[in-house]
């Protein structure tokens, strides 16, 4: 864990970076599952952040757009709802969407305190330094490294409030026990009384969300082969790109868009520093990511078993994407049911 004070209102802890705490060891473990799998954090280097950001103004891609229009519309209420607080977000990114909320929770206080989380250092200090310059009484103090890290790191809040931020529907990448440990684990860094505001992708036409996967610039599948070279890189790796091809399916009986990087011949992968070399057969298929898509009233129960009360939700008019907002109720802890 390393402070870096980039500037006046600007500080993040650097809980990894590429030499020591991600010993890669989530890497080794999909590469010797079956069928084999990546992990999707390593989508996000600097080339893949910067990807993924195209992604979102393709015109297939509506996730982004969408959440951006329901929190255009009612990041007003969401403040009126919650008081004033301060905003703790999981892969905050370009910070983009959270500008929207900041300029609704600038309205209600003269200082507002912003606690982005992301695994890309170099997004969280470019959209950092962005947020401070725009905003006269916004504090930054920010983490760098895995929601898991952060969450295990977090300081206590200071008053009145805090909100915990997770849009983009990037929960979808969770698979449920995946989701239920990450509940689990922000619920237990909540205090009674504080705030959850979801971003979900929800079901629908299952051509549309295909096309999201599939866009016909080919960014989507650039995204998805990066991942290889930000391996190659990290790892001393020798993936060799062109032996791979992007392929995204909507599963609809698990609702979920899933992403593989076929392999186009039979081949041998070294990566150096984690001692490691896999075998590939032609058409053999590595996964990279799953997106879930949501039905809100199936989420709302399960996270009322979090102790998490249903507050409000909005959604877009074709409810394509909907914002959830959940209060930590008395009931069930966090915090060993501290009140403030
Ligand atoms: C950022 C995780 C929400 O799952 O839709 C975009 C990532 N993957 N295109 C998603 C992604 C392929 C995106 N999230």
């Amino acid at each position: 864990m390393e402070l870096v004070q980039e500037a006046q209102r600007f500080q993040f802890t650097r809980l990894s970076s590429p030499s020591d705490t991600d010993d890669g060891s989530d890497v080794a473990a999909g590469l010797a599952a079956a069928p084999k799998t990546l992990p999707c954090k390593y989508f996000y280097d600097a080339v893949g952040s910067q990807l993924f950001e195209r992604i979102c103004d393709t015109p297939e891609y509506y996730p982004t757009r969408t959440e951006h229009g329901i929190l255009t519309r009612h990041a007003a209420d969401i403040a009126a709802l919650t008081g004033p607080c301060e905003l703790v977000e999981f892969g905050s990114g370009s910070a983009a969407k959270t500008r929207i909320l900041l300029d609704a929770y600038a309205r209600k206080a003269d200082e507002v305190h912003f606690v982005p989380i992301d695994v890309s250092e170099s997004i969280l200090r470019a959209s950092s330094r962005e947020l401070v310059e725009r905003y006269d009484g916004l504090s930054i103090r920010g983490f760098s490294g895995t929601y898991e890290q952060a969450l295990a790191a977090l300081h206590p809040a200071p008053a009145p409030a805090r909100m915990f931020v997770f849009l983009g529907s990037t929960i979808g990448n969770f698979s449920g026990s995946e989701r239920a440990a990450f509940m689990a684990r922000t619920r237990d860094a909540m205090a009674v009384g504080e705030y959850f505001l979801l971003g979900i992708d929800r079901r629908k036409d299952p051509a549309i969300i295909d096309a999201a996967y599939n866009d016909g610039e080919g960014l989507t599948a650039r995204f998805n082969l990066n991942l290889l070279s930000h391996l190659n890189r990290r790892f001393h790796g020798d993936f060799e790109l062109a032996n791979f091809a992007h392929r995204a399916i909507y599963d609809t009986r698990r609702h979920q868009i899933e992403m593989y990087l076929d392999s186009l011949v039979d081949q041998q992968v070294t990566l150096l520093d984690l001692d490691l070399s896999v075998g590939l057969e032609e058409g053999e298929a590595v996964r990279t990511e799953i997106s879930k898509k949501f039905d809100p009233g199936e989420l709302t129960a399960e996270f009322a078993g979090h102790g998490l009360e249903h507050a409000a939700t909005w959604s877009d008019d074709k409810e394509w994407f909907s914002l959830l907002l959940f209060r930590l109720g008395a009931q069930q802890g966090g915090n060993g049911g501290a009140a403030r």
